[in-house]
């Protein structure tokens, strides 16, 4: 192929070079991939209303999120094991992101540990958690995070169990030795990475250590516990946003977990605008979900959205070329938002609002 001009040419390539197996659990939706659809879909279905006879000679993409300046609203979600991309893993990620002026939050389950991606990143980090049965385990994390001057906890909230994910089951689907959660002790990770055919060894994983109990004192617990501000990540209605903001929380990332939860969950896209009115300024909205381009953005932060997280295209550049590919789908998406703006008649992030979409039905 010719030099990858869009982050839709990264995942081509990326397709060529990774391995089938773990192509697909990068790749997949749970169940029959209704909301790993929709997520694309739904884009396409909010048009744009561009204005002109509108100054746009300088246009403004940078924002502020909880204090981190930031050169353009976007980020890298929390994404397990970047080493099954790259083997400089979430190293080379977080100096892509960092170099870009862009966000990245780190997953719990990140293959480099929490304090090498610390010392390699250029710019701010956050630490996403899974409530594992043992508190202590969170708690260790959390104090890490602290230390190695994580700004930002965000608590996924969604996965009380990993989904149904058939194109793992299928394959039996297990991390290839050599490559391990850098960050969990071995007696969480206890038989994380044992393949046994027609059952994938992160729902069995997840079923031994997640704890399904998670609950609004919890959060409020968690909050507690640490002076970083804690997100709630996997809201997709007012009510539970409501009740992350009530219980703590610093604000919410809108998210079906790239349809990889609940099959059949609503297009990310489609619960911000009423997830960003249920919080109501009190903190920032980040969304996630089919987020490929720069009118992507647009739509999103013209929905409501503080900022958006991308999560299989950082996966996509760092498999095609390690740091200087996740650097250039990031780049690609920043520089994508800057047309996108200028094309608009929206040259600063806060002229874009509600007024620029109308909903194609359908
Ligand atoms: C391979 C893969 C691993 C993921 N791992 C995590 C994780 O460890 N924690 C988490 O909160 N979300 C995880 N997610 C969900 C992402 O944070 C994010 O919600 C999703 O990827 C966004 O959709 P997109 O991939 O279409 O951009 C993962 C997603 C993928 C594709």
């Amino acid at each position: 192929m010719d030099v990858p001009l869009t982050v839709a040419d990264y995942e081509l390539a990326a397709a060529e070079r990774l391995p089938p197996g773990v192509w697909d659990y990068i790749r997949g939706g749970s169940g029959e991939e209704q909301t790993l659809s929709a997520n694309r879909d739904a884009f396409a279905r909010h048009v744009l209303r561009p204005r002109f006879l509108v100054d746009v000679s300088e246009p403004d993409l940078s924002t502020v999120l909880l204090g981190a300046p930031l050169r353009a609203p976007i980020g890298v979600a929390p994404v397990a094991y970047h080493q099954l991309a790259h083997p400089e893993g979430e190293v080379a990620t977080a100096r892509a992101a960092g170099e870009a002026g862009q966000l990245l939050v780190v997953s719990v389950f990140a293959s480099r540990t929490l304090e090498e991606i610390a010392a390699a990143a250029p710019g701010p980090l956050w630490l996403q958690l899974y409530w594992f049965r043992r508190r202590e385990v969170v708690i260790g994390l959390v104090r890490r995070a602290e230390a190695a001057g994580y700004r930002a906890l965000v608590l996924t909230v969604d996965t009380p169990r990993v989904g149904r994910r058939l194109r793992d089951v299928r394959r039996g689907f297990a991390v290839p030795p050599g490559i391990v959660a850098a960050n969990l002790d071995a007696a969480v990770m206890a038989r994380a990475h044992e393949a046994v055919d027609g059952e994938s060894a992160l729902v069995r994983h997840s079923r031994e250590q997640f704890d399904p109990s998670l609950g609004p004192a919890d959060l409020a617990w968690l909050c507690a516990q640490t002076d970083l501000p804690v997100l709630v990540k996997g809201v997709l209605t007012g009510a539970d946003a409501e009740l992350a903001m009530a219980h703590g929380a610093a604000g919410v990332v809108v998210s079906n977990h790239g349809g990889r939860q609940l099959d059949g969950a609503v297009a990310s896209v489609d619960a911000l605008a009423e997830v960003a009115a249920a919080v109501g300024g009190r903190g920032p909205v980040l969304v996630d979900g089919g987020i490929r381009t720069g009118t992507d953005v647009l739509r999103a932060v013209a929905l409501g959205a503080s900022a958006v997280l991308v999560g299989r295209p950082a996966l996509w550049g760092l498999a095609v070329d390690g740091e200087p590919g996740a650097r250039a789908v990031l780049d690609i998406l920043a520089a994508e938002l800057e047309d996108a703006m200028v094309l608009s008649g929206r040259p600063r992030l806060s002229d874009v609002d509600s007024s620029l979409l109308a909903t194609r039905p359908g």
